[in-house]
């Protein structure tokens, strides 16, 4: 027998006790010792992920959930891809790590592929995007640098121009650029430097930008700042000024990129490129891996020791990647996710007609956001218990990650359940009117 210790979330298994007969409850020891010794720094949901299958994952007491989270656009093949799992297996025997010191059978050939789909020269491998962010401006402020500058002061161009309502890490360079105070402020002061730019605002853009300026980094979708894309005149804009300047145009594809739009990146739906594009979060199928993928100009900037990484890299994690990629193009996914995506977006919008809270349905392929009216928190509650995982970003959209293998039949059972929650979950607080007007006001209330 289960019962559910309101109180503090935790679940309790409740057995009979065999001196007196009454029920003794037993902690579950998975929750209490995450509770007791885990830094505090998520609201988990109170139960246990034991393991996932395709586009489904199960909790310990055998729920089942449609999995629209994808572990927030990492899992994009889902759980256990059998040919994921059969590259692990097979690499794990021969070597997880070896060193960058050393050449792998892997990290070459997977960085020529990712030069081939993104259009760059040169690739780095981090560990995470945050750590791809940090070393992208490392980069910017390195190109910046020049003879004139004395080599123990700021560079004269050694400012970063970043977005509102942006999130590009935690590590601190990639917090300085991120715009959210709650996530800024407790730890200033931050990398000095960074101005911020009204999301899509060209005046604001101009009004901003002068030499001064080594690197502009931007989201090309906005993901936690609620599935915001970047328009083709402010990315025609931000590329021009960059290159006027001599500033780096940054594209951070952490969420949006590797194929979630259905196209590899959501820049190739604009005519010019960046100069760095930073990838992670899908990159190696839910193995932790990050990248730089630069141009020939600013890698012929760097020589050894002046950037590192111990685990990036490794051979067992390049080979999971080559497979992911692999897989991309002999599943045919990226036509999967804008077909998949097209149908999701029809049957949200009916969705839409029918239920006068929902403001807006953004995004392309699948990423896709819902802005609401009222608070997007008891949504998410009401999906957990109709088996549905799905995420709620700024308090008011709902955020839908699926994996790119989701199949017709998985779309037409998402909509029927997520019908179930817009009817079910007690509707609460309204959005403040400016909500959805200004990403920039959203950012100061942000929640993950
Ligand atoms: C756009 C974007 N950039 C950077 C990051 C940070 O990536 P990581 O959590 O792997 O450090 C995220 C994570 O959500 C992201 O969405």
């Amino acid at each position: 027998m289960r019962a559910l210790n309101q109180k503090k979330g935790i679940t309790r298994v409740v057995q009979k006790s065999k001196r007196s007969r009454i029920p003794a409850p037993k902690l579950d020891t998975r929750l209490t010792d995450a509770e007791q010794f885990l830094l505090p720094t998520y609201k988990r949901q109170p139960f246990v992920l034991t393991h996932g299958r395709g586009a489904y994952v199960y909790d310990s007491t055998g729920k089942k959930y449609l999995d629209f989270l994808g572990g927030i656009a990492v899992n994009a093949l889902g759980h256990a891809h059998p040919r994921i799992v059969r590259v692990i297996r097979r690499e794990s025997a021969r070597a997880i790590h070896l060193s960058n010191l050393y050449h792998n059978a892997y990290q070459g050939p997977l960085a020529r592929k990712l030069a081939e789909i993104s259009g760059m020269d040169r690739v780095f491998f981090s560990n995470s995007g945050t750590e791809a962010a940090d070393g992208a401006l490392k980069l910017a402020r390195l190109c910046a640098r020049t003879a004139s500058d004395a080599p123990d002061k700021p560079a004269a161009k050694h400012r970063i121009l970043a977005m509102h309502n942006s999130f590009h890490g935690r590590t601190f360079g990639a917090v300085s650029v991120t715009s959210t105070e709650k996530y800024r402020l407790p730890f200033a002061p931050l990398v000095p430097g960074v101005e911020f730019v009204d999301f899509n605002d060209v005046a604001d853009l101009e009004s901003k930008f002068d030499n001064t300026f080594c690197a502009i980094i931007l989201e090309t979708i906005q993901g936690e700042g609620g599935i915001h894309a970047l328009t083709e005149a402010f990315w025609n804009r931000a590329r021009s000024l960059a290159s006027q300047h001599g500033t780096l145009l940054i594209a951070d594809e952490i969420q949006c990129g590797l194929g979630r739009t259905g196209r590899y990146f959501a820049y190739q739906k604009f005519s010019s490129k960046p100069d760095i594009v930073l990838v992670a979060k899908p990159l190696a199928a839910g193995l932790p891996l990050g990248a730089i993928l630069t141009t020939e100009a600013v890698a012929s900037r760097v020589s050894p020791g002046l950037h590192g990484t111990t685990f990036g890299g490794g051979p067992l994690i390049c080979a999971t990647a080559l497979e992911f990629l692999s897989i991309i193009e002999s599943e045919k996914l990226l036509a999967n996710v804008r077909a998949r995506g097209v149908e999701l977006r029809e049957g949200l919008a009916k969705l839409a007609a029918k239920f006068d809270f929902i403001r807006e349905i953004r995004g392309e392929g699948l990423i896709l956001g819902l802005e609401l009216s009222i608070d997007g928190n008891p949504f998410v509650a009401e999906a957990l218990r109709q088996g549905l995982l799905i995420n709620c970003t700024h308090d008011f959209t709902l955020r839908l990650l699926p994996p790119f293998i989701i199949t017709r039949a998985q779309v037409r059972e998402f909509l029927r359940l997520f019908e179930l929650v817009l009817a079910k979950t007690p509707k609460s607080i309204s959005a403040p009117a400016q909500a959805t007007a200004s990403p920039r006001r959203l950012a100061q209330s942000a929640a993950r």
